[in-house]
């Protein structure tokens, strides 16, 4: 028989390389948990049909609630239940929420369901989040942190059974869910260096509200790469830290219905993009804004920010980057 080695094991090791405490082990816990939790649903709801799109009322009359909103109590029961996280920040949820944990440290920044045009016909959604920990040795701090701050960020691509992890100054790691519903198998990720299997990813059908100098980037780069996109960020930049490229969500500026202008992009910055610019970092990549400023860098005025990303390889990144700054 041939076994492997399982995901706790593996942070396990981690901890006691770097003399950390098990609390961290506690809190991936509760979100590997969470996300487990969110998987059986996402699967088992597809097979009854049975969803719920949110707003929508069911045959007894009842509201039914929606996929996110499941996938958000179930997260928030996990987190709370570890005893260590003092707030976190959910996409689902307009207030920060306060989990009331004693000798509580962490921080969590969580998007329980995201790509959500995908719910309908089962395919991959995301499950993201990141991680940081409180000023414990000096005066009590905010919870708006820039992604530079986070101690880990991971996604979970439900329902694939795949999970990344980046752990702050110590890389990014991919782990497959088996038979026995364990993480299994950590393998390193490094974007790869050889452009030929790179990939763009952004929204094509908003290609010509972007920013004139995005366009014409966009129109001198594209030929030389392959072109995907399942508009669910945790899928598409799944692909991009196999195989390398940029995945963009710009920023929309000229779109011929003002009202569909998104001047400062789509996603949000705590719990969407920062984690990925953090997993992206610690693979070999990098993240930027409209403006050319490290998605890392930026230090948030509230936790729902919005913000454009353009994140992947470094040699891409830079190159867009430069054009944005200038
Ligand atoms: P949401 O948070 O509403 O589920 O949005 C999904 C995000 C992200 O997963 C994806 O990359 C992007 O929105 C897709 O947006 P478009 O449909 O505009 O391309
Ligand atoms: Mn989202
Ligand atoms: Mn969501």
């Amino acid at each position: 028989m041939r076994f492997e080695q399982t995901f706790m094991n593996f942070i396990l090791q981690h901890q006691e390389k770097h003399n950390r405490t098990y609390h961290f082990l506690i809190l991936m816990d509760a979100l590997i948990s969470a996300a487990k939790h969110i998987q059986h649903y996402y699967l088992t709801g597809m097979l009854r049909g049975n969803l719920g799109l949110t707003g929508t009322v069911n045959v007894q009359g009842e509201h039914a609630m929606g996929i996110d909103h499941i996938a958000e109590e179930i997260s928030l029961h996990y987190l709370r239940s570890s005893g260590r996280v003092i707030h976190a920040v959910s996409e689902e949820s307009e207030e920060m929420i306060l989990m009331d944990a004693e000798g509580g440290r962490y921080f969590v920044y969580f998007d329980p369901l995201d790509g959500s045009s995908n719910v309908s016909h089962g395919l991959p959604v995301g499950f993201l989040f990141g991680v940081a920990k409180r000023n414990l040795d000096g005066p009590e701090d905010g919870h708006l942190r820039p992604g530079k701050d986070y101690i880990a960020a991971g996604m979970f691509v439900i329902p694939t059974g795949t999970f990344t992890l980046a752990l702050k100054e110590s890389g990014t790691w991919r782990f497959h869910i088996d038979d026995t519903m364990n993480f299994v198998k950590p393998i390193g990720v490094i974007l790869p260096e050889d452009s030929k299997t790179w990939e763009f990813s952004f929204n094509e059908a908003n290609r010509c509200s972007f920013d004139q100098r995005v366009q014409t980037w966009i129109a001198e780069e594209e030929r030389k790469y392959a072109f995907r996109y399942l508009g669910s960020l945790a899928g598409d930049f799944h692909r991009i830290l196999s195989n390398g490229g940029i995945f963009m969500y710009p920023a929309i500026v000229s779109h011929p219905n003002p009202e569909k202008n998104r001047p400062h992009g789509k996603l949000r910055l705590m719990y969407e993009a920062a984690v990925v610019a953090f997993m992206c970092h610690e693979a070999g990549g990098d993240a930027v804004d409209e403006a050319g400023i490290p998605i890392l860098e930026i230090q948030p005025k509230e936790h729902h920010q919005r913000t454009a990303l353009y994140v992947g390889s470094k040699p891409l990144v830079d190159e867009i980057a430069q054009i944005l700054r200038g």
